[in-house]
């Protein structure tokens, strides 16, 4: 088994920026690659904030952080992350998108290399049958935020080998997480509880049942979770949530993963939530 040294990080988003820095700060040299300048810039500036606050709070040495962030090359051009051992493609959730990447990305990585994707729901033997090397794909599912969500789900389809699933447990708990093995459907496992949840709060929001307030607070107070569901959207993406509800209701044909209209609404007005400055609450765009 090749040990995990360099890794490619496709998309430098929410997500993408994330697995850069736990990755870096595990010591690995990483080479992110975005579609446009502007999303490295900002990607690297989260990058800093978060290294930041770790060395603010005292869990990471400012030398430490520093060496972390210099661990991390930027490029918008596909062929400079040939030298990786992992590449984790973390961008739009969308197939072709991604099918594409995975067909380039096959052609010229070396033959032990893993191609793993991000995604939240979508297929992935179908992004697998894009490549020549199928065994040595995977899901590999981080959370939002990368820094601070213990969890990765680990994803086996029907084609990937054992070598590669042993791989990426070594690699998730190698950057501090605890990898569990999920099944290649949508949603895995996290999702497809998660996912009907946070739709049915807009459905109860749409039908005038409560506002947000009162609906976050509820699950907050009442239940315990950290963020109230209209936050967390807000704080996953409403473009994200729509897309992950739309292939979740394609491949289920439950009404309860189908995208409420609101929702399809509110991104269709660019309300994406904390990342475009507005979504359920505002956030001074
Ligand atoms: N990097 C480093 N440190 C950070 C940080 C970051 N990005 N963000 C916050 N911190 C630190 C803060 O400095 C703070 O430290 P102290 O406690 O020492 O002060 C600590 O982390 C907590 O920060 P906050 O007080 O700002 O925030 P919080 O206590 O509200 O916790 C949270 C933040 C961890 C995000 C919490 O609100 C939470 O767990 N929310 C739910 C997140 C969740 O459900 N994520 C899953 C989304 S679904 C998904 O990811 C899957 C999918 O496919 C869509
Ligand atoms: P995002 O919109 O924040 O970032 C996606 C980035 O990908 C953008 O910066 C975009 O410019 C870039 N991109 C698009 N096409 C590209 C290409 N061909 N090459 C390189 N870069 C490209 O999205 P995100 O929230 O980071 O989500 C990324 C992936 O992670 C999705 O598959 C999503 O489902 C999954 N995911 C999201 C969350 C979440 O909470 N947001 C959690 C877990 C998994």
């Amino acid at each position: 088994m090749h040990e995990i040294k360099r890794v490619g990080v496709c998309g430098c988003g929410l997500m993408g920026s994330g697995i850069a820095q736990v990755a870096a700060m595990a010591g690995c040299d990483v080479v992110i690659l975005e579609a446009v300048q502007s999303a490295l810039d900002r990607g690297m500036g989260g990058i800093k904030r978060s290294l930041d606050k770790f060395v603010e709070k005292g869990t990471l040495s400012a030398a430490d952080g520093a060496a972390a962030f210099a661990r991390i090359k930027t490029t918008t051009d596909v062929h400079d992350l040939r030298e990786s051992d992992l590449v984790i493609e973390a961008v739009v959730e969308n197939m072709d998108v991604k099918k594409a990447l995975f067909k380039e990305l096959d052609q010229f990585l070396a033959p032990h290399a893993i191609i793993c994707s991000n995604t939240s729901s979508l297929c992935v033997v179908e992004m697998a049958a894009a490549t020549k090397r199928p065994k040595r794909v995977a899901g590999l599912h981080f959370f939002n935020p990368v820094p601070l969500m213990k969890l990765v789900e680990v994803v086996k389809t029907i084609v990937t080998d054992d070598e590669t699933i042993q791989a990426l447990f070594a690699f998730a708990k190698r950057v501090g997480k605890t990898p569990i093995l999920a099944q290649d459907t949508p949603g895995f496992i996290v999702n497809r509880l998660l996912v009907p949840y946070l739709l049915y709060a807009i459905r109860v929001y749409e039908a005038g049942l409560a506002s947000r307030e009162d609906i976050d607070e509820g699950m907050k107070l009442g239940c315990g979770h950290p963020m109230g569901p209209l936050t967390l959207l807000d704080f996953v993406g409403l473009d994200t949530t729509y897309f992950i509800a739309q292939i979740m209701f394609d491949e289920f044909k439950d009404p309860m993963m189908a995208p409420p209209p609101l929702l399809k609404r509110m991104v269709l007005a660019g309300q994406h939530g904390r990342k475009s400055g507005k979504g359920f609450y505002d956030y001074g765009a």
